[in-house]
C-alpha cells in the first residue's frame, strides 16, 4: 500500500467534502450512455423524431426505481435509442465532459456500448468519431485528458464481439481498449476468451466488469482467462480472502461506484457499503460514477455521499485519488504531474 502523506491527517473534517470535490482525480469507470440526462433524451427524441413511452421528464425520472442490474439495463437501453447522429454522440460526451472537468477529472476513460447503436442500424464510425471528437475538444479547451474503450455486451454472443471488434478496426486509433459490461449472471468472463486475447494481441487495454452481482469466481476469471487490467465493481471480492490477496498483491484496481451499487440494491444502504474495507485491506479501489444520470449523482456525489456514510477521512480520500491516477491508462509522465498537482491540493486544505 501506498502510505499516505502526514498532511493528509492534519486536514480538519469539516473541510472534507469540499477537499472531496476540489482534489484532481480520474474517473475510469463511465459509461458516456449512462451519462445520458432524461432531459438530453427528450431533446434528442424531438431532434431525430423519436418517440418516447413517457410524456415527461418527470415521467421518466419516476421510472428510475430499480431493484437490481437487469431492471436498470432494460430502461438504460431504452434510453440510449434516441442516439442517431455523430452530432447526438458529440453532444452526449461533450455534457460529460464539461461536468467532469468542473469536478476536478483529469483524465476521464468513458466505456461506450457499439452494439447498443450497430444493432439499431447506427453505423460504428458515427459512434466512434462523434465520441473521439468530444474527447479531442476536452483536452484542447478544457485541459482534460480523455480516453474511450469499447465495451462488450456481455448477454450476446462471443462471435457478435469478434463482429463488433472487427467493425471498430478502422478507429482502432481512436480507443484505447476494450472491456465487457450488461447483465452479469449467467455470462461468465470466459465467454469471451478468444476476443480478449484477439484485443490484447492488437495492443488493446483490458478491463472487465465482475463481482458487481456475479460472484467471486467471475473476478477470478476475469484476472486469469481475460487477463484483466482493472475490475470494474469487483466488490463481491471481500468474500473471497485469496481473492483478496491477490488484488492486494498484484496492486490490481477495482473501480467501485457506490451510488450505483446502492440504486442497484448490491448493498442494503450506502453505509453497509464495503470501499473503506477494501481500502483498508490494501486494495486499489477508486471512486467512479458509472451510469450518473440514471443513479442520482457524477463522481463528486459519489465521493461526498459515501465518505459521509461510511465514515472515511481525509487519508483515505488520498488513498482513492492517488489510486485513481495510478490505475489510470495515461502515460507516466501525466500521471506524475496530477500527483504533483494532487499534492498541492492537499497542502492547500491543511491548517
Ligand atoms: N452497463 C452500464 N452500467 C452497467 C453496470 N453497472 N453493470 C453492467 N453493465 C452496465
Ligand atoms: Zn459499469
Amino acid at each position: 500500500m501506498t502510505t499516505v502523506p502526514g498532511f493528509a491527517r492534519r486536514i480538519d473534517a469539516a473541510r472534507l467534502p469540499a477537499l472531496l470535490s476540489a482534489m484532481p482525480k480520474a474517473e475510469l469507470h463511465l459509461h458516456i450512455e449512462g451519462s445520458l440526462e432524461p432531459e438530453m433524451i427528450f431533446a434528442l427524441a424531438q431532434r431525430n423524431g423519436v418517440s418516447l413511452p413517457y410524456h415527461s421528464v418527470e415521467a421518466l425520472r419516476r421510472a428510475y426505481a430499480f431493484t437490481d442490474l437487469q431492471s436498470f439495463l432494460d430502461i438504460y437501453y431504452a434510453g440510449a435509442s434516441v442516439l442517431r447522429t455523430e452530432q447526438d454522440f458529440y453532444d452526449l460526451a461533450w455534457a460529460y465532459l464539461e461536468k467532469a472537468a468542473a469536478e476536478h477529472v483529469v483524465r476521464a476513460e468513458i466505456f461506450f456500448d457499439p452494439q447498443t447503436h450497430t444493432e439499431r442500424g447506427v453505423p460504428m464510425g458515427t459512434v466512434v468519431k462523434g465520441l473521439a471528437r468530444a474527447c479531442h475538444d476536452a483536452r484542447v479547451r478544457r485541459g482534460t485528458s480523455a480516453a474511450l474503450i469499447l465495451c462488450f455486451l456481455r448477454h450476446l454472443s462471443e462471435q457478435d464481439a469478434f463482429d463488433t471488434l472487427q467493425a471498430a478496426m478502422p478507429y482502432r486509433h481512436l480507443f484505447i481498449g476494450v472491456g465487457l459490461d450488461s447483465s452479469e449472471v449467467g455470462h461468465p468472463p470466459a465467454k469471451f476468451a478468444r476476443v480478449f486475447a484477439r484485443a490484447r494481441a492488437l495492443g488493446l487495454h483490458v478491463v472487465a466488469h465482475a463481482g458487481e452481482e456475479g460472484p467471486p469466481a467471475y473476478i477470478w476469471q476475469a484476472l486469469d482467462v481475460l487477463k484483466a487490467e482493472r475490475i470494474d465493481h469487483g466488490v463481491q471480492a471481500v468474500h473471497d480472502p485469496a481473492l483478496m490477496q491477490r488484488l492486494v498483491a498484484g496492486r490490481i484496481p477495482l473501480t467501485v461506484c457506490p451510488l450505483s451499487n446502492q440504486k442497484l440494491c448490491v448493498f442494503p444502504d450506502l453505509r453497509r457499503h464495503n470501499l473503506k474495507t477494501l481500502l483498508d485491506a490494501g486494495v486499489v479501489a477508486t471512486v467512479n460514477s458509472d451510469d450518473p444520470a440514471y443513479f442520482g449523482g457524477y463522481v463528486n456525489a459519489n465521493y461526498r455521499q459515501v465518505f459521509a456514510a461510511t465514515g472515511m477521512d481525509a487519508g483515505h480520500a488520498w488513498q482513492l485519488a492517488s489510486n485513481s491516477l495510478e490505475a489510470s491508462f495515461a502515460p507516466v509522465s501525466e500521471k506524475k504531474r496530477w500527483m504533483g498537482q494532487l499534492v498541492e491540493c492537499f497542502e492547500s486544505f491543511v491548517g
